[in-house]
């Protein structure tokens, strides 16, 4: 999410990719309670972001964020520090050749929530975002038919196969 509000913020983003950005925001935000109820924290703050986020106020949103990051942090202990054996990579490469690559290797210029490609997204942003992207991306949406197939093994072979670039 925090991710998505600095694409908002970004200056060269086009018009229409902004709008699937706020509507994919938008629908982090409504299952956002869910989440936090879950982790036995009050939900109450998610009223104050959505509020924030029709308003454009996006300092409030990105403080909210900061504030939920610090107290909710992502635990990647079993995902990042993990030195994939050769095997591992190769089972990403075919998992990404078979799954992703068809709509992930070129993605359509202007939609409103492109498939980016995902050599591309592990370079360009940190590793924790990335594996963030990569545990709620992959889960997929109707769309891709995914319902959240992989474990954090599979997880961390795939964020170093990308990571390494083609
Ligand atoms: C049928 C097409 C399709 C397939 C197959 C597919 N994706 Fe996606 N994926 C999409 C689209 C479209 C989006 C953008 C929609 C969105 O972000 O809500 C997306 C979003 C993502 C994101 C989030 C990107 C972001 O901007 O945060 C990640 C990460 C991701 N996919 C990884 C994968 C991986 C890994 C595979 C293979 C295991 C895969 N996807 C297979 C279509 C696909």
């Amino acid at each position: 999410m925090a991710g998505d509000l600095r694409t908002l913020v970004a200056a060269s983003v086009p018009p229409r990719r902004l709008e699937g950005v706020r509507a994919r925001l938008a629908g982090a935000l409504s299952s956002l309670p869910m989440l936090l109820r879950r982790t036995g924290a009050d939900p109450a703050v998610v009223a104050g972001m959505r509020e924030a986020l029709s308003r454009r106020d996006w300092n409030a949103l990105g403080g909210a964020l900061a504030r939920l990051r610090r107290s909710h942090p992502l635990d990647l202990g079993t995902i990042l520090p993990a030195s994939p054996t050769p095997q591992r990579l190769r089972a990403a490469e075919a998992i990404h050749r078979q799954s992703c690559a068809g709509c992930h290797d070129a993605p359509a210029a202007d939609v409103a929530l492109p498939a980016s490609n995902l050599f591309e997204m592990a370079r360009t942003m940190p590793a924790e975002e990335f594996a963030a992207r990569l545990l709620n991306g992959v889960r997929g949406d109707t769309r891709s038919a995914h319902a959240n197939p992989f474990g954090d093994p599979e997880i961390a072979a795939l964020i170093a196969f990308y990571a390494r670039g083609r």
